[in-house]
């Protein structure tokens, strides 16, 4: 059977609903305004630890009490939020020890939310209390489809505290066991930086470690620092997960994430959800290619199981120094876009916007008009009735993609935090430059993590594999020699777990791998570029450009200026079975389109089987008995699509032959059905 996040039977419609915010009379007219809008299921109880526990031996659950009477009198679903994404004021009156304290080493007073120090003592018993507290009360309705802890972890940035610097100290010997190991991983005979004692240790921040602009002197360090901060906040999430698992083992359990979000590494916190769900603000300038990678990370985190999108805005943000209308239509594209890549819920923050504070200009179901009459009500409300209309379709299926990009959070920390080569790599740049060239051809792609396995994929982009950790160039090599293309670039293979270079030649453990020796790396300042030429186009290279040698590799293209002309700058080794590519320079979108096109169509992986301009997006969703095709126009003018195999459209089952085209308005979307059959892996479903 397909795997569904809770026991959905529609795709989930709704999102954070506030009502504590408001007297209860506009609770009943919130209830109509939710009928009319389709809404099934409301997040509540995000932000309410002070009302509920309003001393420290007092908890009040009067007004939760009566919200979940009211909405489950109105048939709605609820994700029940254990609210421990702010602490009340008391508590850090009485016990300053829950401040953050920030990276200027500045302590914090009151205010704002995911203010809690993740070390705090006091954070730790209230926080799992409160859950297991909510979970004892709320339990028992039918109605709770899952719970969601805190809220967005890692929003209020690290913490630097007194606390966190002695849970630190902890964390490490418990990692490394001896003071010398601690020495040896961190290369402490630099700058005189030989501890003797745990004790001596000290946070990586302003007042130490600091190299500027967001680079460490330390690298070791500080990796080990967003590791454990990333850990200390797993631990408290994990504290309210077991405890309210204990109480409802049955219903699923989950925080929200926030995609490429750099302060948590959400590979390893996948791993302790019962299911993946998240927040996609797009900023007005992402491209569609950007907001579906954030999508793709977050289904990959979950094993490419169906997540839940969490939070986006009906309209407009709060929080961007221009804060746009979603036009017409987009918030109905983007909403599909997530399904289909993998969301199985449309929700938003939030369903009745507020009257004060910093989120009263944030985009709401019900706007400050508290009416329907509004275009964004209207346009929720038809998405809602669509949805309502498909009913159980798609719940549950899965991408299947053949091409993977890898990516891993402790590589992002490590290239960040390295002073040198070039203030202008960036990780996740390069990663994006690859997953949009496979997003305009429309080829499904997984991103995955070092430990996913990699012998389902037949194509793996790894840019900048700066870190290899323990036994994935092992499992690389295997990959390839059962004849897998494996495709890496500049900076890769330096240093090993550690952020220690692994001496003997870059790219280190991959060198065999890859056939090749990279002697040294020009950093070329912004504007500045070498060229090559490819299968005859010229393409720039630019950023940094290896010098490398060939140790089996073949030579593919070669720089043609500068005094390192003439040698290779793309090489192609042939390994086992299969072959292992390596790009020496960033380089232009025309060259990673043309890259990956070439090496996706060498290996058998196909885009969608769809003839689609440029601005359609298309992807596929399958399951046991059907594949969804889905089609997206991002553009602003009507496109034509031609499908290759027999479908029908999902809304209406008019039936579309092999050939012919479907026109998509501006911003328009299509879903396309093809019924299949267990064994039957032709059609839509053989990607
Ligand atoms: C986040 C939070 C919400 C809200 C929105 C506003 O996603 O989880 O509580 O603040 O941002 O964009
Ligand atoms: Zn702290």
């Amino acid at each position: 059977m397909y795997e569904k996040v809770w026991n959905q039977t529609k795709i989930a419609f709704g999102g954070d609903y506030n009502p504590e915010q408001w007297p209860e009379e506009v609770w009943d007219e919130d209830m109509r305004l939710f009928r009319l809008a389709h809404v099934d299921t409301v997040t509540l109880n995000v932000f309410s630890w002070a009302s509920l526990q309003p001393s420290e031996d007092t908890y009040d659950f009067a007004k939760l009490d009566k919200i979940m009477e009211c909405v489950t009198k109105n048939g709605l679903k609820v994700v029940l939020a254990t609210s421990t994404g702010a602490h009340p004021a008391w508590m850090a009156r009485k016990y300053p020890e829950i401040l953050m304290t920030d990276y200027n080493g500045m302590k914090r007073k009151f205010g704002g939310r995911h203010n809690s120090c993740p070390n705090s003592f006091v954070y730790r018993k209230y926080s799992s209390r409160l859950a297991a507290k909510l979970a004892e009360r709320y339990g028992h309705y039918k109605n709770i489809v899952a719970w969601h802890i805190s809220n967005e972890y890692g929003g209020g940035g690290e913490c630097y505290c007194e606390n966190c610097e002695k849970a630190f100290r902890k964390w490490l010997e418990k990692k490394y066991g001896t003071i010398s190991e601690l020495n040896r991983v961190w290369n402490t005979s630099f700058w005189g930086h030989t501890f003797y004692d745990w004790d001596e240790i000290v946070l990586p921040n302003v007042l130490s470690e600091q190299f500027g602009d967001g680079r460490t002197m330390f690298q070791g360090i500080s990796l080990d620092y967003r590791r454990f901060h990333s850990d200390s906040l797993l631990e408290c999430y994990i504290l309210e997960y077991d405890a309210i698992k204990a109480i409802t083992p049955d219903i699923p359990i989950t925080t929200n994430l926030m995609g490429f979000f750099t302060g948590l590494d959400y590979g390893k916190w996948a791993k302790h959800m019962d299911f993946v769900s998240w927040d996609n603000y797009p900023s007005n300038d992402m491209l569609p290619a950007e907001i579906a990678m954030g999508h793709e990370i977050m289904r990959g985190v979950g094993s490419g199981r169906p997540f839940i999108l969490m939070e986006q805005t009906p309209s407009v943000t709060n929080w961007l120094p221009y804060n746009a209308l979603k036009r017409p239509g987009v918030m109905r594209l983007w909403s599909y876009q997530a399904i289909a890549h993998g969301s199985d819920s449309v929700m938003f923050f939030q369903m009745r916007r507020s009257i004060g504070a910093c989120e009263k200009y944030h985009g709401a179901l019900i706007d400050h008009a508290g009416h329907e009459h509004t275009r964004v009500f209207r346009e929720m409300a038809e998405l809602g009735a669509e949805l309502a209309a498909l009913g159980g379709e798609v719940i549950g299926s899965r991408i299947e993609a053949r091409a993977a990009v890898l990516f891993d959070w402790d590589n992002w920390w490590a290239v960040e935090y390295s002073a040198g080569p070039s203030c202008m790599l960036h990780y996740l740049d390069e990663a994006r430059n690859y997953y949009k060239a496979l997003f305009a051809q429309n080829i499904p792609v997984d991103i995955i993590g070092c430990s996913d396995d990699f012998s389902k994929y037949s194509v793996i982009f790894a840019p900048i594999l700066y870190m290899v950790k323990p036994g994935v160039d092992t499992r690389l090599c295997e990959f390839v020699k059962a004849g897998g293309r494996f495709v890496t670039t500049y900076f890769s293979g330096y240093v090993d777990e550690h952020d220690l270079v692994v001496t003997g030649g870059y790219p280190g453990k991959l060198r065999e791998l890859l056939g090749i020796w990279v002697e040294e790396s020009d950093a070329l300042p912004e504007g500045a570029s070498n060229h090559f030429t490819w299968e005859g186009c010229r393409y720039e290279a630019r950023l940094l450009c290896d010098l490398l040698h060939l140790e089996g590799a073949e030579a593919l293209a070669f720089y043609e200026e500068d005094f390192y002309a003439d040698m290779p700058v793309l090489t192609r080794n042939t390994y086992g079975s299969g072959s292992a590519w390596y790009v020496a320079a960033q380089s232009e979108e025309a060259f990673y389109e043309k890259l990956t096109e070439k090496i996706c169509a060498d290996a058998g992986v196909r885009p969608v089987p769809v003839i689609a301009p440029r601005g359609v997006e298309a992807t596929v969703r399958t399951r046991e008995d059907a594949a969804y095709l889905f089609l997206l126009n991002h553009t602003m003018q009507e496109q034509t699509v031609f499908v290759r195999e027999d479908a029908t459209v999902l809304s209406d089952g008019t039936p579309v032959a092999a050939g012919s085209s479907i026109t998509l308005p501006k911003y328009g979307v299509a879903i396309l059905k093809q019924p299949r059959q267990a064994n039957n892996v032709i059609g839509l479903s053989g990607i």
